[in-house]
């Protein structure tokens, strides 16, 4: 059934064909044809910094079939810088990374890293951590950056409040993020060659996320962010402004949530209609030594696992997994870096894993039973 799209957008450097749809939930499972790579959705995409994912090499990366990888204009305004890019002819040749990359515009890490962040209607004013120097990132800035890095996806400059914030402050960061896109647009230099995805904003509040949403549709964009979650609110509050999104988000177009990586996430998001996900939990849980499974994550440095022979999980065919018991993890895991770099990609083939589960489950028409039994694995009684 990968034959005939039901439903397709074509932009001048992204098409998106949906090729199977859930019957009972809003999931579809899609091809997204980029100007490097062709990425199947729903898909999860590892963070890295400073043009590489921490841990991971991009050949270890490619292995594990990774087909879009992460990168952040905040870290790479710095260094690697611009200049040094130009030189390399962009960062997908500098890190010798042939598929997919997907950058953030940087303000959301810069207001949420750096906390000395003051917004302005210019842009996001902070002090830069190498020089202590105020610096300035606008829109232009950021737009200007990220098609020098030259990834496959850029995002708009937004102006983020955190989701537990209310009263006006919100309602001010969504029409300012709005306002930022437009500027962000008319910046963007290289529209045939890199797509340019505006955020949803506008906290939990129902009627500001659809304003929202309904004034990003207007701009006609090759692909769409849902933003300012994930970031301590209940997981109901959460689920509805996704869900409140893709019902006016097109169809046709990739939708993708910001910095949402728990599994029980990316299940229901996908049964929401979600077809990109991003979080540093995986990769970053891991270098404090926890392995995820499906029923959670096992923290490999308690003594439990010092004798403990059997792989993280048996039915994982990571190298990791093939390789070394939890016993050799748990050792390492405490000594050296060895261990973390292991887990790492442990979680990342999890990720991918859980990713073509779920991507098979929509295709196979039976993706509610697979939801009932992950959540039953995941949060039922284990004997
Ligand atoms: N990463 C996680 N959430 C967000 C968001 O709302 N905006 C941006 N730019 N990046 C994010
Ligand atoms: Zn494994």
């Amino acid at each position: 059934n990968l034959t005939t799209p039901l439903e397709t957008s074509t932009s001048p450097a992204l098409k998106f064909s949906v090729y199977s749809r859930c019957s009972t939930t809003k999931a579809r499972a899609s091809k997204m044809q980029l100007p490097h790579y062709t990425a199947s959705t729903p898909m999860f995409m590892p963070v890295g910094t400073m043009g590489s994912i921490k841990g991971i090499t991009t050949r270890q990366l490619e292995a594990l079939d990774c087909h879009v990888i992460l990168g952040n204009t905040y870290h790479l305004g710095s260094r690697p810088g611009p200049e040094l890019l130009e030189k390399a002819g962009g960062l997908h040749k500098f890190m010798a990374w042939d598929r997919g990359m997907l950058t953030d515009s940087g303000g959301f890490q810069m207001v949420s890293l750096l906390k000395l962040a003051n917004i302005t209607e210019e842009g996001v004013e902070f002090e830069n951590p190498h020089d202590g120097k105020m610096m300035m990132l606008t829109p232009e800035m950021s737009i200007g950056l990220q098609n020098s890095i030259g990834a496959d996806i850029m995002m708009q400059l937004d102006d983020v409040v955190s989701s537990l914030t209310t009263g006006p402050r919100v309602e001010e960061a969504m029409w300012r993020s709005v306002r930022w896109l437009d500027r962000s647009m008319q910046a963007h230099k290289r529209p045939t060659e890199q797509n340019l995805f505006p955020i949803v904003q506008g906290g939990l509040d129902e009627r500001l996320r659809t304003l929202s949403a309904t004034e990003l549709v207007k701009r006609n964009a090759p692909g769409y962010a849902i933003g300012g979650l994930s970031g301590g609110e209940a997981k109901g509050a959460f689920w509805r402004m996704v869900s409140l999104s893709t019902d006016i988000l097109p169809t046709n177009k990739p939708r993708y949530c910001m910095g949402v990586g728990y599994a029980e996430d990316l299940v229901v998001c996908s049964a929401l209609g979600v077809d990109m996900y991003d979080c540093v939990f995986p990769t970053r849980t891991a270098r404090f030594g926890n392995a995820l499974v499906r029923t959670g994550s096992l923290a490999l440095k308690q003594g439990r696992f010092k004798d403990d022979m059997d792989p993280i999980d048996r039915d994982c065919d990571c190298p990791t997994c093939k390789t070394y018991s939890r016993a050799y993890l748990h050792t390492t895991v405490t000594k050296d870096t060895t261990g973390c770099h292991l887990i790492t990609v442990h979680n990342i083939a999890f990720q991918m894993r859980l990713m073509r589960d779920i991507r098979r489950a929509i295709i196979e028409d039976r993706f509610p039973s697979f939801i009932r039994e992950f959540m039953q694995t995941r949060f039922g009684k284990t004997v």
